[in-house]
């Protein structure tokens, strides 16, 4: 049905030309108005980008579904799998999207990310941070109750007997993976023998299942070009594989080891015995990522495509040389490199002020901008602009075809 037709087109239709989009004094549909054009799950109005209230955090499904098939294909050819960080985008209709085109399994940082998304649907979830705390080891303790498919990460003899008196007590047998430290001393337990040690350890523990190990070397994963980027990662991972052969070697079940991110998911197989990549912001990218460099393209890491952007109104065109708009830290983080205009040229835009932005025009600015316009802007650092938003808007064609909820927004504890 759909019939229904907003008052949302401002297209000048040039003659013969393609329709142009003048986006000044659009009408601005807030998130309700646009949950308001579902019916059944589908959108029944047609309603452009430009259109919505802002700032407004969406994903293009056209680049979104390219960078889901890139991962795929790629982990095809190099016989490893995909088992992507769900903490980027805390969106459960993203996390079904990647186990449906085949990934094995996500990753969740937090235990209350883990319990949204096995809420909504999500039964496969492997949790890389170590729960201490007794009220956390018991919430993931009751999570593993419920699905099957939960895998926790330990790091030390005692978080394991924890694990396994909170097992017992309810019951169950929980699957575990040992989180071994790629050498940045953050997470984690030393390779080697202390790692060996402590998987014997989960292995003869009462309700527990040693499944594996992890290691996440997050310190190679912005190296600047990709043959720095190679070494370093293999050297900082080896290791580990020396640690995995270990255990399989002291009889030990080896099904899982896990690690490697978007800045290594095409170098990560070269690590004997990785089997699953825990990949999180190829499916968005950002600004940070796109200047690492990629094998084939030295100066943009063009692997991806950055599906993820926030858009923007100007609020003010009084003063030379630049323009306000109304996405500032709030919007955009602080982090650093600053977003980037999209499809424009020596633009530069700054989000630190809490809730402006400052776009300031270079020389050879490809445009100014009069209050009232929209601009586009691929966001710095993809994980923590998501968790600023409690919708993204799902975009083909520059038209509104969905609105997920970032479900897991705020899961931080
Ligand atoms: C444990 C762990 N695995 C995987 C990732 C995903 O990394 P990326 O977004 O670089 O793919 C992260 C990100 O910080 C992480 O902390």
């Amino acid at each position: 049905m759909k019939s229904l037709h907003f008052n949302r087109r401002r297209f000048l239709q040039a003659s013969g030309a393609a329709a142009i989009w003048i986006p000044t004094s659009v009408r601005g549909y807030t998130t309700a108005e646009i949950e308001s054009f579902f019916v059944d799950g589908e959108m029944q109005a047609d309603v452009s980008k430009w259109e919505l209230d802002t700032p407004a955090l969406c994903v293009d499904l056209d680049l979104l579904e390219a960078n889901l098939a890139k991962m795929q294909s790629t982990m095809g050819a190099n016989g490893i799998a995909s088992r992507p960080h769900a903490k980027t985008h805390k969106c459960p209709v993203i996390a079904q999207m990647q186990l449906d085109t085949g990934s094995v399994g996500i990753c969740t940082a937090k235990i209350s990310e883990a319990e949204v998304m096995f809420r909504n649907g999500i039964e496969e979830i492997l949790m890389t941070t170590t729960n201490v705390t007794p009220t956390k080891i018991n919430r993931a303790m009751a999570l593993a109750a419920e699905c099957p498919g939960f895998v926790q990460a330990t790091d030390s003899m005692e978080n394991a007997r924890l694990l396994s008196e909170a097992a017992q007590a309810s019951g169950l047998v929980a699957d575990v993976v040992v989180d071994v430290d790629p050498g940045m001393g953050r997470t984690g337990t030393p390779p080697g023998q202390p790692a060996l040690s402590l998987a014997q350890l989960v292995d003869q523990l009462p309700g527990l299942r040693f499944r594996g190990m992890l290691c996440y070397d997050g310190a190679s994963q912005h190296v600047a070009g990709f043959a720095a980027r190679k070494a370093r990662t293999l050297e900082a991972l080896a290791p580990a594989a020396d640690t995995f052969e270990l255990m399989r070697q002291s009889g030990l079940r080896t099904d899982i080891f896990s690690g490697g991110g978007t800045g290594t998911y095409n170098i990560d197989h070269e690590t004997a015995g990785l089997t699953d990549v825990q990949v999180g912001s190829y499916v968005f990218m950002d600004s940070q990522y796109l200047e690492i460099g990629g094998e084939q393209d030295e100066a943009v890491y063009s692997d991806f495509e950055p599906s993820l952007t926030i858009l923007a109104t100007v609020l003010n065109d009084q003063y030379a040389g630049r323009a306000t708009s109304d996405a500032g830290a709030k919007a955009c983080t602080i982090n650093r490199p600053w977003p980037i205009v999209k499809g424009e040229s020596d633009i530069s835009y700054t989000s630190g002020s809490d809730e402006f932005g400052t776009i300031r025009y270079g020389e050879n600015a490809s445009r100014t901008y009069r209050v009232g316009d929209k601009l586009e802007l691929i966001v710095s650092h993809c994980d923590p602009v998501v968790n600023l938003y409690d919708h993204i808007y799902a975009i083909r064609n520059d038209r509104v075809e969905a609105i997920w909820r970032v479900a897991g927004r705020g899961m931080s504890a």
